[in-house]
């Protein structure tokens, strides 16, 4: 039985959405069918998520006239121009016109690249986002930020483009994998990080309740998750200030990613890697403790995620994949670090030598 569980809202005028998170939500007749206006439907799914939900989805979208089922390759290397292409083909070949609703069903890849497609399309259309992983659930649904990747950097190429709708059934993480789940937690963890400490201790104390998928402790967290996010967006929908602090290890993570190749480290896990170094960075300016830092070390190890950077990488790679980050402006590194536990600031004077010394 369905079960509405929260429904927050992004607000953003008239670009405002619902959020809405609960048990079952895929099978409510009513939540999808009212964000979708027209009788014109593209489904973009994947390969591992489309045989387990689409029929779901596709159920309570009703007798539509037209709906189009896109089902790309599974993984980050195919969140290129070229996957982008091969959806507007498709929806070019099936004559969907401007009346069209483009619903992105799986994780933060098939969001990113399907909220980029809706934005170009007909020069835009309106899309919802339905994230199946934990990670796009508490972040890449929510906020309008779609991209696809360039062979030089992350996210690249892409463009600020709401949803109508984010529809969030947690019973979708009963079939992510132990990692996928790890992964997406350490998103959850950077929420306390960066504004909630209460949130960022109760974090602590339930980790082994969210590992084991409980589902009020899960429905809890992806709420203030999403809580915080909402707030974040709607103070600065284009990241011209407040909203860098949600990418709080994202630098060092993207580096990560970028440089171990696409796919091969999961998102999350270099964000958990990054915002390790950031914290160290933080304690070495004497801003938190130091036992701060470890017991976020402990968190990651109780969450099964990496505490090290790769072996083939070092402070030099580090510093030059860093340096084609989208955050440097004017030739100035911006990083996130905290003041203290639940208090995130943006600083652009990091120094090579420091920088150096925590990536050692
Ligand atoms: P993902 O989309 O690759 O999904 C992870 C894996 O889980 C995939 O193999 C997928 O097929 C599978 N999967 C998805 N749902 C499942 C389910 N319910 N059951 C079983 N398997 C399932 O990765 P992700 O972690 O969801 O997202 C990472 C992407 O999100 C990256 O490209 C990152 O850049 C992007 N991102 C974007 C934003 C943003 O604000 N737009 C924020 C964070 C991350
Ligand atoms: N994931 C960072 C942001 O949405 O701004």
């Amino acid at each position: 039985m369905p079960l509405l569980m929260h429904t927050l809202h992004v607000d953003l005028g008239e670009r405002g959405y619902p959020i809405y998170i609960g048990r079952d939500l895929l099978a409510d007749v009513r939540l999808l069918a009212q964000h979708v206006a027209g009788s014109q439907v593209v489904i973009v799914s994947n390969e591992t998520v489309a045989p387990i939900y689409l029929a779901k989805v596709k159920a309570v979208l009703g007798q539509r006239k037209l709906i189009t089922e896109i089902i790309l390759p599974d993984g980050e290397q195919y969140k290129t121009l070229e996957t982008l292409s091969t959806i507007f083909d498709r929806v070019m070949l099936d004559k969907h016109d401007r009346s069209t609703t483009f619903i992105a069903l799986g994780g933060g890849v098939v969001g990113d690249i399907t909220g980029f497609a809706a934005a170009c399309y007909q020069r835009g259309v309106q899309f919802i986002q339905i994230p199946t992983t934990l990670l796009s659930q508490v972040d890449s649904s929510v906020g309008g930020k779609t991209a696809v990747n360039h062979p030089s950097g992350k996210n690249m190429i892409g463009a600020f483009y709401q949803p109508k709708a984010v529809l969030i059934d947690i019973n979708s993480l009963q079939t992510l994998p132990a990692r996928e789940l790890s992964a997406g937690l350490a998103e959850v963890v950077k929420y306390g990080l960066i504004s909630d400490e209460p949130f960022y201790r109760w974090l602590q104390q339930h980790m082994s309740q969210l590992l084991a998928k409980e589902e009020a402790v899960l429905a809890e967290a992806i709420e203030r998750s999403c809580s915080i996010k909402a707030r974040v967006v709607a103070l600065d929908e284009r990241e011209s200030g407040i909203r860098a602090i949600l990418n709080l290890g994202h630098t060092f993570g993207h580096a990560i990613e970028t440089g171990q190749g696409y796919g091969r480290w999961l998102h999350g896990e270099a964000v958990a890697t990054g915002m390790l170094l950031a914290l160290k960075m933080s304690a070495r300016r004497g801003w938190i403790a130091v036992s701060e830092v470890d017991d976020y070390r402990d968190l990651l190890l109780a969450m099964d995620l990496p505490v090290a950077i790769p072996e083939d990488m070092n402070a030099a790679t580090f510093l030059a994949l860093m340096s084609r980050d989208k955050k440097v402006i004017d030739g100035r590194l911006r990083l996130v670090l905290i003041n203290s536990i639940g208090d995130a600031c943006i600083v652009d004077d990091a120094t090579e030598r420091e920088l150096r010394d925590v990536l050692q």
